[in-house]
């Protein structure tokens, strides 16, 4: 079921071909600010906080299609037809569900660190004890679990103060949100049968150091994605824009140079 009625907090910078980035698990929009702060020198950038994270209203229901139908309500309220939609992880897990049902949308698609396949078992069991954590914890303790895989051993063993900053951005993400999430993500469909249905420009974007959604999982999307390009970034992890900026801005760049 979908709820047209939720709007979104964002960030909107620049002119030019739109492009809206969509923030992963438990992120919030402020993920993308190296992005906005350097592409949109040359593009519109926008950049929402999905519901339930950042300044937008905790209110279900939750699930991909609903994220998705969100981002389209956000482009008709900025009056915007078509757009190039990005997505890192569970970001890349709604731009999946967008190309579903808003493909007429879509200009392009960046999937970034991202998967196309659904929660196994056991996945979705850890889901189920992350859901617990947060709920008798809060959200602190989600950061505490996820911050070794949310970014790459070589931020972790130089630059401590990005470290610091990723961990406050996850533990400051609502309850309710990082609980309505899990439940979006552990019962999310497989989006591996739509790779082949995707014919707009593709890129995928992975760090080398990603443990999350690794290397292996782009390639695969690579393969399955008729015409789609890919970028790996050196020395970066699950949140590769963050961590290498520079290098994930140029293979953007370069990708919108192309196809916007
Ligand atoms: C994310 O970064 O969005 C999450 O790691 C995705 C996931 O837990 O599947």
């Amino acid at each position: 079921m979908s709820s047209p009625s939720s709007s979104l907090a964002y960030s909107s910078v620049g002119t030019g071909t739109p492009i809206v980035f969509i923030h992963g698990f438990p992120h919030n929009r402020t993920l993308w600010a190296p992005q906005l702060a350097a592409l949109g020198r040359q593009f519109h950038c926008i950049a929402p906080d999905l519901r339930g994270f950042g300044e937008s209203e905790a209110r279900g229901p939750y699930s991909m299609d609903q994220y998705a139908d969100d981002v389209a309500h956000l482009l008709d309220t900025l009056g915007i037809e078509r757009a190039v939609v990005g997505g890192l992880s569970m970001g890349g897990y709604i731009a999946f569900a967008f190309w579903r049902r808003h493909r007429d949308r879509l200009r392009a698609l960046i999937l970034a660190d991202t998967r196309s396949g659904a929660d196994s078992d056991e996945g979705r069991q850890k889901r189920r004890d992350m859901i617990t954590l947060a709920r008798t914890r809060g959200a602190g303790a989600v950061a505490d679990a996820m911050i070794e895989g949310m970014v790459g051993k070589s931020t972790r063993r130089e630059r401590p103060e990005l470290v610091r900053s990723v961990h406050a951005m996850l533990a400051s993400a609502p309850v309710e949100g990082v609980v309505g999430a899990l439940e979006a993500m552990m019962t999310r469909s497989d989006s591996t049968p739509t790779l082949a249905t995707i014919d707009v420009p593709t890129l995928i974007v992975v760090g080398d150091e990603d443990v999350l959604t690794p290397p292996a999982e782009a390639r695969a999307m690579h393969s399955a994605i008729p015409g789609s390009q890919l970028a790996v970034i050196p020395a970066a992890g699950h949140v590769s824009n963050l961590e290498r900026p520079e290098e994930f801005n140029r293979a953007v760049g370069e990708f919108m140079a192309q196809n916007g």
